[in-house]
């Protein structure tokens, strides 16, 4: 199997991915705006051929250069595990008549307001919602969708320009606080608590499915920076917290006629138990929701991803044997690391369950959390048991400390 991977040496992860397609057998071309002897090692040495262009952003100029480039090889996937570049990548299918995401579907898993009509049109639940470009549709929107309501940008990312609003008030301070933002979603608020559900798929069919709980909500921890972000994989997804999400997922997916591939799909649990659409990308969870999930089954989805791509199928065991409570640490203070305050106790109590463990080592600068999403550190806590795993991860949140200054 030949494959056209656009990307490979950014996002952090996408060397692993394609270390895993060179891992099932595939023969890789690489297409990136990197130079070449910049691509992390990990990638390089899994290419077969690499093609440097001067930008993505001229997509025509890329379909005629990756032409140029590819010719006389026969070409049996293009993939794209980046959100910013799916339309290309939907493109470059379409260019060299290859199977995989069209750009309608493209379209569906990019655009809020369009995913939300087509999962609702499928009679199933969404946050009543509206899309405003002027000020104007954005009240005339507010108005159907009632208080208390979000405002956040039809195709963001990291709960970034992300506002609740209250009451006309506060809907007003968000609408000049997104000024900048050339189209709005508006939506109904949705209290309850956030969760993911992921899933690896090949021709319509779920060959792997995971629901991760995220605590607290994304768009609290966007606006708070002393918080510690936990995401926690579950174990036993018939239990009633992730049950009605995987329900809701499994029906998504048939909704948006997805087929193969990553998917991340968000979504909340009101509490009457009712699972409410949020979001999906037709990609892998970014923020190392994949590394957790590897944990949780000892498995290699990097790799899985890759089988399942080229080939259909996913041989791996993935059986679900912990849940895993993945921790992201900001360090508090300004300036260089001087202590990991707390670990030591920590490690001594719970140390065997401890599957990984990276924090910014004493004496190096303290990162930006905006820009990195690890922050000062992510560690991985896993135990069969749920509450023997959350009490982990709450201890590592209260107990550690990444002290800098
Ligand atoms: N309708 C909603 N009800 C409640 N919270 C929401 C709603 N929409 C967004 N949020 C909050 O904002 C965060 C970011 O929104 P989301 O649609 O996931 O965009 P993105 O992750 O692309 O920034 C969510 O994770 C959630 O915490
Ligand atoms: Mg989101």
């Amino acid at each position: 199997m030949h494959v056209v991977f656009l990307s490979p040496g950014f996002p952090a992860e996408m060397p692993l991915f394609v270390r895993g397609l060179r891992q099932v057998g595939a023969t890789v071309y690489g297409v990136g705006d990197q130079p070449a002897g910049a691509l992390p090692e990990q990638a390089r040495g899994a290419l077969a051929d690499y093609l440097r262009v001067d930008t993505f952003g001229d997509e025509e100029a890329v379909v005629d250069a990756v032409r140029r480039w590819l010719r006389g090889r026969n070409v049996g996937r293009v993939e794209c595990l980046w959100e910013r570049l799916m339309y290309l990548a939907a493109r470059l299918r379409a260019a060299f008549g290859v199977p995989g995401m069209t750009m309608e579907q493209t379209q569906v898993f990019r655009d809020k307001e369009s995913m939300k009509q087509a999962v609702e049109r499928a009679g199933l639940r969404v946050p009543r919602h509206g899309r405003a470009k002027t000020k104007q549709e954005a009240w005339a929107a507010v108005a159907r969708t009632g208080y208390p309501a979000i405002v956040k940008p039809i195709d963001g990312a990291g709960s970034k320009d992300t506002w609740r609003c209250d009451g006309a008030a506060a809907f007003e301070q968000a609408l000049q606080r997104t000024a900048h933002v050339p189209e709005l979603a508006v939506e109904e608020y949705v209290d309850g608590e956030e969760l993911t559900y992921d899933t690896v798929c090949a021709d319509g069919r779920v060959l792997f499915e995971s629901v991760s709980w995220y605590r607290p909500k994304p768009m609290v921890l966007a606006q708070n920076d002393w918080i510690s972000m936990q995401n926690i994989v579950l174990r036993d997804l018939g239990a009633d917290l992730p049950r009605p999400g995987v329900e809701l997922g499994r029906r998504v997916l048939q909704a948006l006629g997805f087929r193969t591939g990553f998917t991340h799909m968000e979504w909340f649990r009101t509490a009457a138990g009712e699972a409410v659409f949020g979001e999906i990308g037709g990609r892998p969870a970014g923020a190392r929701l994949v590394h957790a999930m590897n944990y949780a089954c000892d498995a290699d989805l990097f790799a899985g991803w890759a089988e399942a791509a080229c080939y259909g199928r996913l041989s791996q065991d993935t059986t679900r044997k912990y849940n895993a409570a993945m921790v992201f640490k900001r360090a508090q203070g300004e300036g260089v690391v001087r202590e990991h305050r707390g670990l030591a106790g920590l490690l001594q109590r719970y140390g065997q369950h401890v599957a990984c463990l990276e924090l910014t080592p004493i004496g190096e600068r303290k990162r930006d959390w905006r820009q990195v999403v690890v922050g000062d550190g992510w560690l991985v806590v896993r135990h069969p048991d749920l509450e023997q795993a959350l009490r982990m991860s709450e201890a590592f949140v209260e107990d550690l400390t990444v002290v800098a200054g």
